[in-house]
């Protein structure tokens, strides 16, 4: 095990944001980690997990020890007629677990094409996009208690996922290091599939038109999404960010039919409990910050809910545009938006 002292984490948070961590090591066992609990910057140091970084803004150094996730391994755990277990290490790219998916016929991923990052961080946020979250083809995790050291699994139940949250997020935060997630999927080639496509959000059928695609597979479906992902979000290597910066708000119908009186044109998805999500993209833009730029940091051209580096940019400069921003959405239309970014 090597831990390593002063260690730049410029390279590790896509946000390219300049900030040192105290400690850092990385991880690429269970066995490995059983050896870190024992140490004593374990025992005595603050902690944190990191993963790939493209869902963390550093607004300082982190005094205390980052434990970097790098437990690898893809493989089918148990398989039937039209299913499959695949476990993951929750050091691989997710967007590598995709495409093996998809290479194999493993159908439920496609739509969670190219969503940056490891696989471990998520049911930390029940990554979503394009209709589809993780919950959706979730089966269970496997996760090390950061206070015992125990490995502990988690079941669909356990993690209390729900848009952009989880219990991981919430009740366990900073808790558990999770090793492995094992996802079910639908195989695809079986003459007894019943897969479904699910392509009604957004773009996707309009894309795939686009591409002059006739039948469904998911090569189409995955091209269809990283092609509108490519157009609309910056790509980290080129412009640090962090994908969405706020979640989508959800306000009560109440709130709603007030806010559509003066705003006939505010795009909106009324949810199954009555109460309405507005994108907070479009709350942004109305407020003038769209491509707007602030020192080193902005909000981007094409997304207005993504903020960017544009070079050189503090993680205290992009927290205050995030907070003049949160601050201009509440004066303009009485609604606060939330994080979703996790800020260190
Ligand atoms: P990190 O940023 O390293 O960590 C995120 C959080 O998870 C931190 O709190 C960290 O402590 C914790 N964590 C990480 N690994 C573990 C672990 N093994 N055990 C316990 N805790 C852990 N997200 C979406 O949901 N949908 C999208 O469409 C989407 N698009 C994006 C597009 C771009 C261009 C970018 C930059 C980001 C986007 N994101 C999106 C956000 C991000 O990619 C996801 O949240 C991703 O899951 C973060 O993974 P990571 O490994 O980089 O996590
Ligand atoms: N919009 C604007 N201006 C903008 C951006 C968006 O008006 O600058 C409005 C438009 O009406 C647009 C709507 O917002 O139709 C929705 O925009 P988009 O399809 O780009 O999706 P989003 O709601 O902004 C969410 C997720 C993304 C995910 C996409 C696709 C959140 C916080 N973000 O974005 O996730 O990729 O849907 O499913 O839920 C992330 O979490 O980091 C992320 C990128």
């Amino acid at each position: 095990m090597n831990i390593e002292q002063n260690k730049s984490l410029k390279s590790f948070n896509t946000f390219g944001i300049e900030a040192s961590a105290k400690y850092f090591t990385e991880v690429g066992s269970v066995e490995s980690f059983s050896e870190l609990f024992h140490h004593s910057i374990f025992q005595t140091e603050k902690k944190m997990i990191l993963g790939g970084g493209s869902n963390i803004l550093f607004t300082g150094d982190f005094d205390g020890l980052v434990i970097h996730n790098a437990i690898m391994g893809l493989q089918v755990i148990s398989e039937g007629e039209t299913q499959v277990l695949v476990k993951a290490g929750a050091g691989e790219l997710w967007h590598k677990l995709v495409l093996w998916c998809i290479q194999n016929g493993y159908a439920g991923l496609e739509n969670l094409s190219l969503i940056p990052g490891l696989v471990g961080a998520g049911p930390m946020q029940n990554i979503g996009a394009y209709g589809v979250e993780i919950k959706d083809v979730f089966y269970e995790l496997e996760a090390i208690s950061m206070k015992t050291g125990e490995l502990v699994r988690f079941s669909l139940a356990d993690c209390q996922f729900g848009y952009r949250e989880s219990a991981f997020k919430n009740k366990y935060k900073n808790d558990f290091f999770i090793t492995s997630v094992t996802l079910r999927l639908a195989k695809i080639n079986s003459p007894r599939s019943t897969y479904t496509f699910r392509v009604d959000y957004g773009d996707i059928k309009a894309t795939l038109a686009e591409m002059n695609i006739q039948n469904l597979s998911l090569e189409a479906v995955s091209h269809a999404v990283c092609k509108i992902r490519n157009h609309k979000l910056p790509n980290p290597k080129e412009l640090g960010n962090a994908g969405s910066f706020f979640k989508n708000p959800t306000i009560s119908k109440a709130a709603f039919d007030e806010l559509i009186a003066k705003n006939p044109l505010i795009p909106n998805y009324p949810l199954a409990d009555g109460s309405v999500k507005i994108p907070a993209g479009w709350l942004i833009e109305q407020c003038a910050w769209k491509g707007k730029v602030v020192g080193h940091t902005g909000s981007h051209k094409m997304q207005a809910l993504v903020l960017v580096n544009y070079g050189g940019a503090t993680g205290a400069e992009v927290w205050q545009l995030a907070q003049d921003i949160r601050q201009s959405v509440k004066d303009k239309f009485g609604i606060e938006i939330s994080t979703e970014v996790n800020v260190v």
